[in-house]
């Protein structure tokens, strides 16, 4: 079986090791913490957006190892465009470095690349890198890996409802057909599953603006770690944290 693999990763099963029969389809996670990794270490907080993304493609490979169908990441929000220009020109230049890499990587891992956000404000070869990037990684059978890129849940919903407001003014659309599903395939996320579990390392209690249509029933995991400390061990044991929940989606338990 697949997971028999992380044996590679070294050393014996650990408490914290998940039941890899039953593991969530979905997984999200907001990549928080780097700017205290940094200054804990008194680097530039644009080192620790470095270490960030390091750990980025580590987490991806272990969940593609596993088995995980669906990886989203919280990468760059709305709002993070009101950070200082060179914080933001680093954060760039990584997707870029990344997206440059994944061009040749990610069919060699089996893995679909998506951004989700808006890209319109992104500079043109960023964009290109983008279109190229996730042509070529189309219809690799492995881990989805969605990155949210310019990307806050209140911009997609207000998106959403524009697109079905056209749909309606053409004619297209009567009000009354907009139901759940309807709504839904105007999301960035259409055709994705909703989250089962949404991580935030650095120990925030809030969503930032993170799929707010999508998380209605995830299940939520924090911790004090900082996003390029989270490692195998920190991923299995909130995946396990989630398997002992009881998620009933409005219902009773099952019995
Ligand atoms: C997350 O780390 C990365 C982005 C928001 C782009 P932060 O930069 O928010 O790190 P902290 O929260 O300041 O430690
Ligand atoms: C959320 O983190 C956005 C990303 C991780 C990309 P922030 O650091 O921007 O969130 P706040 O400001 O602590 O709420
Ligand atoms: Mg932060």
């Amino acid at each position: 079986m697949k997971f028999k693999n992380l044996r590679i990763f070294g050393g014996r099963a650990k408490p914290a090791e998940p039941d890899f029969s039953r593991l969530p389809q979905h997984i999200a996670i907001i990549m928080d913490g780097n700017g205290r990794w940094a200054t804990a270490r008194a680097l530039p907080r644009t080192a620790g957006h470095r270490a960030g993304s390091e750990n980025f493609r580590r987490i991806a490979t272990l969940c593609n190892d596993i088995g995980i169908r669906y990886l989203t990441v919280y990468a760059f929000s709305t709002e993070n465009w009101s950070r200082p220009k060179e914080e933001v020109d680093t954060i760039m230049s990584l997707f870029r470095e990344y997206l440059t890499e994944a061009c040749s990587e990610l069919t060699k891992k089996n893995i679909t690349l998506k951004i989700i956000g808006n890209t319109e404000p992104l500079s043109p070869d960023i964009r290109e890198l983008i279109r190229e990037t996730e042509r070529l990684s189309l219809g690799n059978t492995g881990l989805h890996v969605n990155v949210c890129l310019n990307y806050g849940g209140r911009a997609e919903i207000v998106r959403a409802a524009q697109l079905l407001a056209e749909r309606v003014k053409r004619g297209e659309l009567e009000p009354e057909q907009i139901d759940v599903a309807c709504f839904e395939s105007c999301l960035y996320t259409a055709g994705i599953p909703d989250p089962d579990l949404i991580i935030r390392p650095s120990g925030e209690l809030r969503s930032s603006n993170f799929l707010l249509w999508q998380s209605a029933y995830a299940e939520f995991y924090t911790t004090p770690v900082l996003w390029p400390d989270f490692g195998r061990e920190d991923l299995f044991r909130a995946i396990s944290d989630y398997q002992s929940r009881s998620r009933r989606f409005g219902g009773l338990e099952k019995r």
